[in-house]
């Protein structure tokens, strides 16, 4: 039987259009489960929309619309982003759906039943732009939300509560193995949450009617996050009859990866967690929590006003040159940079001058010295080269395994550039002047075969060229998993056409 993968985004707001952040988590979701595809996993892959609760509702009232026709607008747009992107998600859940508002109303039933959920009332700070209660630690100095930056409103009513304190042996333990990462975060939400004396969470709102009303008392909406967290596992059917996705996917079988983003973090790693247990449900296998991605120093954010578009992006460049960007340059553990210059420069010393310039020399060896194909018998397994890739094929599993994706890709890179640099130690121009044709044919077949190695190892970031480059090395087949390249052994064709892949931008 196959591995099984199963890999998760947030479901994004759909209170507007999508930024560089947003995409930053689901490119590197969809290229993790390219990855798993790869090694052979049978995998799922889900994206999807956050479509309730307060701020959402009054940007719907602010364009006249009702809410579902505001967001029925955003969602377009967003699954728009996503084909642009290439992202190849296998489902998109929306929190409009009815199965899964059906799903999350048994979700609350059953919580209810177990006496893990009790009414009681709430008095407290509510930020509206995070949809969260805020404790003393997640306010400034002039009572503003920090993350936000706007002012929370007072809020007092009547609630049902979590019962999240019940849990803290649980947490302490899970805290204890590493299914959170980076450990950074790890001992942040320790420190802040775990530590200090978990408390339980209100639930439910009165105030609120875009929502998904509960079954036990109706004037009580779900509050937004339970509803949300709990479309990780209503897209794959739980509180449905045809559920054979879930018993598939959410399993202690199947390897399970979430990416969220540092400021949602306390929602995945505690308050999910609590709610699987709750359920009886296993934990997920890894939990990645990433930085964010600023400008100038500060979070891109909608309501901060200094987003990058990630479609002008697309148009100016093209959506390998981003997807390539967010996997080499930002890597997950801390805050990165995302400018026009960093962009720019990281595109030309990688794609253009590294790349691009070895993928285009080999090819035009190949073609000039060898009418496009090599067709000398030539055993390669001793072949220094030959070590380094397999030792470089060993090295990136071991990283994408740890997810580690931007480390992988430095791997690939510095192999790359060892190749460039076997050309001109080489130097198969002058072999083919001495006539020494047997040394040239080595030379340019170990490049050959490298180079198609090189390519699929970067097949789930450059979704969109990888066939191109392939072609222009002359490998016309399919993609490989990874075991078939390990083995060597590929059959070249003639190599016809020639192309300019990565071309410099100046
Ligand atoms: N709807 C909730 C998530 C519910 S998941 C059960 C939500 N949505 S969001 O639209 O505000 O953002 C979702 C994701 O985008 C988060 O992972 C967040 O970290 C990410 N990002 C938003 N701005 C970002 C940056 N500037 N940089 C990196 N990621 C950012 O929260």
């Amino acid at each position: 039987m196959k591995k099984t993968f199963y890999v998760t985004t947030p479901i994004y707001y759909a209170s507007g259009d999508l930024h560089i952040g947003h995409t930053y988590t689901t490119v590197l979701a969809d290229i993790m489960n390219r990855y798993k595809k790869l090694m052979g996993y049978e995998t799922f892959f889900l994206t999807g929309s956050d479509e309730h609760g307060q701020k959402i509702a009054t940007k719907a009232l602010a364009e006249n619309l009702s809410p579902k026709n505001y967001v029925d607008k955003i969602v377009e747009k967003f699954k728009n982003l996503w084909n642009l992107l290439d992202v190849d998600y296998d489902k998109f859940i929306r929190t409009t759906d009815d199965y899964h508002k059906k799903a999350v109303q048994e979700i609350f039933s059953k919580l209810v039943e177990k006496d893990l959920i009790y009414k009681g009332s709430y008095k407290g700070l509510y930020c509206v732009s995070c949809e969260e209660f805020l404790t003393s630690e997640q306010i400034n100095e002039e009572g503003l939300c920090k993350v936000s930056q706007t002012k929370p409103e007072i809020l007092a009513e009547e609630t049902y509560f979590l019962r999240v304190s019940q849990f803290s042996d649980f947490l302490t333990k899970l805290f204890d193995t590493n299914f959170l990462t980076p450990e950074s975060r790890k001992n942040e939400m320790l420190k802040n949450f775990i530590e200090p004396g978990l408390e339980d969470l209100s639930v439910t709102r009165i105030s609120l009617e875009w929502g998904i009303p509960t079954n036990e008392d109706p004037k009580h909406v779900i509050y937004v996050w339970i509803d949300a967290l709990s479309n990780y596992i209503t897209a794959l059917g739980y509180g449905q009859s045809e559920n054979s996705l879930l018993k598939k996917f959410w399993n202690s079988k199947t390897e399970i990866v979430q990416y969220v983003g540092k400021e949602i973090t306390r929602f995945h790693s505690i308050y999910w967690p609590v709610i699987l247990e709750g359920l009886g449900l296993p934990m997920p296998t890894k939990l990645i929590s990433h930085g964010w991605i600023l400008a100038k120093d500060t979070k891109m954010s909608k309501s901060l006003g200094n987003v990058i578009d990630p479609i002008a992006v697309i148009n100016g460049f093209s959506s390998d040159a981003l997807r390539f960007y967010i996997a080499k340059e930002l890597p997950t553990e801390r805050d990165g940079n995302f400018t026009e210059e960093l962009f720019i420069e990281s595109y030309n010393t990688n794609l253009a001058n590294n790349i691009g310039n070895l993928i285009s020399r080999t090819n035009n060896m190949i073609v000039k010295y060898f009418d496009g194909n090599i067709l000398e018998e030539i055993d390669l397994a001793n072949h220094q080269i030959t070590n380094l890739k397999n030792q470089m094929i060993a090295n990136y599993i071991k990283e994408m395994n740890d997810y580690q994706i931007h480390k992988a890709v430095d791997i690939v890179m510095r192999f790359s550039q060892e190749l460039n640099k076997f050309i001109e130690d080489e130097k198969p121009w002058a072999l083919e002047k001495s006539g020494d044709t047997k040394n040239l044919a080595v030379v340019l077949k170990v490049l050959q075969e490298s180079i198609a190695v090189i390519i699929h190892l970067l097949s789930p970031i450059l979704t969109k060229s990888y066939s191109l480059m392939l072609n222009q090395i002359g490998y016309n087949k399919p993609l490989l998993n990874i075991y078939e390249l390990e083995s060597g052994k590929l059959v070249f064709e003639k190599i016809n056409d020639r192309k300019i892949i990565f071309e410099r931008i100046n």
